[in-house]
């Protein structure tokens, strides 16, 4: 019967899937039946989802009771995992090394200082009177000292902390809106924090994008959601890029209506205005905490009322924190000042039933070779990159891993390795996705997905596609297309999370078997070096006639294909530095991880309404 309800499942073992640059030069289930495996899982189905085609959801978790049961997971298995010694891997760096690490060295330093100066632009939110007029004026605390206030630590995933910059419509910095994922009482939480210091925290295009990404990651990933609202709703001047689409403003509502049907829950803090669309948020959300004096709900604010009524009403008795906690229902909790608010919210986490993972006293390995070298590995140049072993090599503990078809396919590079103790399967690219690196990447795939091994892409894809230029070439590019296809199928199929990390070229269809964000990734950053377009600058001239149209594609391919241009507009998670990507994939295990400690096992068919 459980069988039945699954359109295609898979598990996740609960057992434990669980600096600049020093060159070291020489010195150096797919189960369809799930009732046959024991203990408690997560289990996972596709569903077209109305957020973004299909997303893996955990349908119920088992144990070996009885299915019906809605029991918490408190029976705690001590389990062991299977020993395993890899090998370590090849990560010497050699003197035949040297010319290319220094050319992406010396490129990755100049994406660096751009991340550095962005990360300084965003730190400043709109700006000193901005900041001026939300703390001296409107006696509000700023959105990163609200989420020191809300989260237990500053060891937060921040998301697309660069989304927003230079747009067409300026730089809106981080979108106006803080979205990430960081613990409360220990549990990983999504929040998403309006900063009122960008333009009155008001919506533009890029706020809702970043918003309905960070649903989707709750979604995907399972994580309660907190949002902390401070926004004068939609940024009016670009209204229609903002309110009809299904990808607009009103599908924030939407998601949060399906995030409480999938037991998701969702608590809002009203700290500061809820105007129009805003107002929904919190009369949505499972629970709603609002702040006296600074925090406002309605539809229409007081200018609106007198125009239409004469009448001269304040906010605060038109949607303030009394009129709502009291008088309308609309929250449930009235809290006097910010700091009461952000602690309440911690109360209302505790009170979702969860429980935490046992802590894991073993302490995993690191890598045996430097993890700022990555600077000087971050590929600059597609036809001089080194092998992405060296790469591997200072990711993995104890640099070990466990690689599958050494000898086929070498075009590609898989296997399995631990991530800080979290076994994942490997599939980075080692130069062109060809026929055989194809097959080889669909079947080692396929077999993580078999395995329930969440899966780790390293992309760095051809710049161009293959050109045909005799009939054994198309041929051959025939076999090599089937075959990508197939890895593509394989890809977008697998029903373990996977986690997207761009090291180099994000190009053509080769992007797409590399599970590029098409192809739904639980998370996707950029290294600072990456490049994102259809093809690579440089590359246009068998695409187009004269030089003219050669040398304005490529400057606008240029352009374009920056990582930050990418991230500006939301193609991705964010940008990370190299030497942190470890610690980000790491932290990303942790998080996935956690579904498997979720309350319910029973997916509610209705969402909470607050009637
Ligand atoms: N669209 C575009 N810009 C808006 C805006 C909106 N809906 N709401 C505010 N702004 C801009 C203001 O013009 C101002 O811009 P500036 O910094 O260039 O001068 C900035 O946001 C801050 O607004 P301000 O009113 O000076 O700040 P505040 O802290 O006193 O008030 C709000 C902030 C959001 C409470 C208040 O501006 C407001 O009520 N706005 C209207 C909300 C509304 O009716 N929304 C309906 C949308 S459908």
């Amino acid at each position: 019967m459980y069988c039945c309800m699954l359109s295609r499942s898979f598990h996740i073992k609960r057992n434990k899937l669980i600096q600049l640059t020093r060159a070291s030069f020489s010195q150096n289930p797919q189960s369809w039946d799930t009732s046959s495996k024991l203990f408690s899982r997560t289990t996972y189905r596709c569903t077209h989802s109305p957020v973004s085609g299909s997303l893996w959801q955990p349908l119920t978790h088992r144990t070996h009771q009885p299915a019906a049961s809605s029991c918490c997971m408190s029976s705690t298995v001590h389990r062991r995992r299977l020993p395993s010694a890899f090998p370590v891997i090849d990560g010497e760096l050699h003197p035949v090394h040297r010319h290319v690490y220094e050319a992406n060295l010396r490129n990755s330093l100049i994406c660096q200082q751009k991340y550095l100066e962005h990360k300084e632009k965003i730190m400043k939110g709109g700006g000193e009177n901005a900041i001026a007029r939300h703390t001296l004026r409107n006696r509000k605390v700023l959105v990163r000292d609200r989420l020191r206030m809300l989260l237990d630590d500053e060891d937060y995933l921040e998301l697309s902390p660069f989304a927003g910059l230079g747009l067409p419509y300026g730089d809106i910095p981080s979108a106006g809106c803080l979205t990430g994922i960081g613990k409360i009482n220990g549990l990983w939480c999504v929040f998403i924090a309006n900063d009122a210091t960008v333009k009155g925290g008001t919506a533009y295009p890029i706020t809702v994008k970043k918003q309905l990404r960070a649903q989707v990651v709750a979604m995907q990933n399972r994580l309660p959601s907190v949002y902390l609202v401070d926004s004068g709703g939609a940024f009016l001047p670009l209204q229609s890029e903002i309110f009809p689409d299904s990808n607009h403003g009103g599908r924030t509502f939407f998601n949060e209506a399906v995030m409480s049907a999938m037991k998701i829950p969702q608590v809002a803090v009203v700290c500061g205005s809820c105007t129009a669309g805003g107002a929904y948020v919190p009369t949505m959300s499972e629970e709603a905490v609002i702040v006296h004096r600074i925090g406002t709900i309605f539809l229409g604010g007081p200018p609106l009322v007198k125009a239409a009524t004469g009448e001269e009403v304040s906010p605060e008795d038109l949607g303030g924190a009394r009129l709502h906690s009291e008088v309308s229902g609309c929250v449930d909790h009235f809290a006097a000042a910010e700091i009461e608010a952000y602690e309440c919210t911690r109360n209302i986490i505790s009170t979702l039933n969860y429980e935490l993972p046992e802590e894991d006293s073993t302490q995993a390995e690191e890598p045996l070779y430097n993890v700022d070298d990555l600077m000087g590995l971050a590929p600059h140049c597609y036809n001089h990159s080194m092998d992405v072993r060296l790469i591997v090599s200072r990711l993995t503990d104890g640099s070990r891993f466990q690689e599958f078809k050494a000898r086929y396919g070498t075009p590609l590079l898989t296997g399995f390795a631990r991530i800080e103790g979290h076994q994942v399967g490997i599939v980075a690219n080692n130069g062109e996705l060809t026929y055989e690196a194809s097959l080889k990447g669909s079947h080692f795939v396929q077999l993580c997905d078999q395995r329930d091994i969440p899966l780790i892409f390293l992309q760095n894809t051809a710049p161009e596609p293959a050109h045909t230029f005799s009939q054994t070439k198309a041929e051959s590019n025939t076999n090599r297309l089937k075959a990508q296809g197939s890895m593509m199928s394989a890809v977008a199929c697998a029903s373990v999370p996977k986690i997207t990390v761009v090291i180099g070229g994000c190009h053509g269809g080769e992007s797409y078997a590399m599970c590029g964000r098409a192809f739904d990734p639980n998370f996707l950053f950029l290294w600072p070096n990456a490049r994102v377009s259809i093809l690579a600058p440089g590359h246009s001239d068998t695409f187009v006639q004269t030089e003219e149209e050669i040398t304005q594609i490529n400057e606008m391919l240029e352009e374009e294909s920056s990582a930050f241009f990418s991230t500006g507009r939301l193609w991705d998670d964010g940008v990370i530095l190299p030497q942190d990507t470890r610690k980000v994939l790491s932290k990303c295990l942790k998080i996935i991880k956690q579904q498997e400690y979720q309350m319910s096992r029973e997916k509610m068919r209705t969402p909470l309404l607050r009637l």
